[in-house]
């Protein structure tokens, strides 16, 4: 039962970042490559959120499908996002996805970074593509991540122990600096890879929220009772990097890339 309310809690915190996120602010560079009537596939679309911006602007001659593999995301998104008429969500696992059409464009943002099987996912993904469709993928290079100031030792220690969690359990915490070779393996073409770094001061009205994703995340107790982290540090982090938000926080910026891709012409091999 109280793994159960954990579970709830962290999952209504995501909700509640997922829903705030915008595609002109989340996932911007994304908009140049949209066109009416396109079908689009969004894996690990979490509420929808992004879907839903997508979805407007291809408007009523296109759809947006949003899978996701957690049920609580796709529940509330239905919800949140009903008014949207082209857009449609489902509980599903990529893998077990398996769509009568195919794609013009797939869409995957900060969802590949928690696969231990990233490779397999762009393939799932490839399978899934019309012939002059695209792959965009936006992900997280974790290990560069830039305080200004430096936050308080408790955050830094337990930064460092998501990352070796992270690793351990099979995650790139660079993925988004290795998106251009995946791709290249599994044999797409024309890659290119756009800096979407999102850099957060203090002038910025989600200034607070945005850089305290970190106390957001050490709020889940996943990591101590995985044996990694003492619970003491974990309350110390989340207190100490709140202090430092509010009083000290100069800038953050989180390092992501846009990786894109394409199938070659088959009439050119
Ligand atoms: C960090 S969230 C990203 C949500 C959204 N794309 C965004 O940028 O705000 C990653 C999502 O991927 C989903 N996910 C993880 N593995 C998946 C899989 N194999 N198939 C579909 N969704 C998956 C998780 O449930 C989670 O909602």
């Amino acid at each position: 039962m109280k793994v159960n309310k954990r579970i709830d809690r962290d999952g209504q915190a995501a909700t509640k970042i997922f829903d705030n996120r915008r595609l002109k602010v989340d996932y911007r560079t994304l908009i140049p490559i949209l066109k009416k009537g396109m079908l689009v596939l969004d894996v690990g679309c979490g509420t929808g959120s992004i879907s839903r911006d997508i979805a407007n602007i291809i408007g009523d001659a296109g759809k947006v499908i949003g899978i996701d593999t957690t049920e609580q995301f796709i529940k509330s998104g239905k919800e949140t996002y009903k008014a949207t008429l082209n857009l449609e969500l489902i509980h599903s696992d990529l893998f077990k996805f398996n769509p009568t059409q195919k794609f013009d464009l797939i869409i995957s943002a900060r969802t590949l970074q928690w696969l231990n099987n990233p490779k397999d996912a762009l393939l799932k993904m490839k399978s899934l593509l019309n012939p002059k469709g695209v792959i965009s993928i936006l992900d997280y290079n974790h290990n560069t991540i830039e305080w200004n100031p430096e936050p308080p030792v408790s955050m830094k220690e337990f930064y460092t122990t998501f990352l070796n969690w992270r690793r351990n359990a099979g995650m790139n915490n660079g993925i988004a600096d290795d998106l251009p070779k995946l791709m290249k393996d599994i044999g797409l073409i024309a890659i290119e890879k756009i800096n979407s770094d999102e850099h957060y001061e203090r002038q910025r009205s989600d200034f607070k929220s945005k850089v305290g994703i970190w106390s957001k995340v050490a709020g889940s107790k996943q990591m101590v009772s995985e044996g990694y982290l003492d619970d003491n540090l974990r309350l110390k982090a989340i207190k100490e990097y709140n202090e430092w938000v509010e009083n000290k926080a100069i800038s953050m910026t989180m390092k992501l890339n846009e990786v894109r891709g394409t199938l070659p012409d088959i009439k050119n091999i």
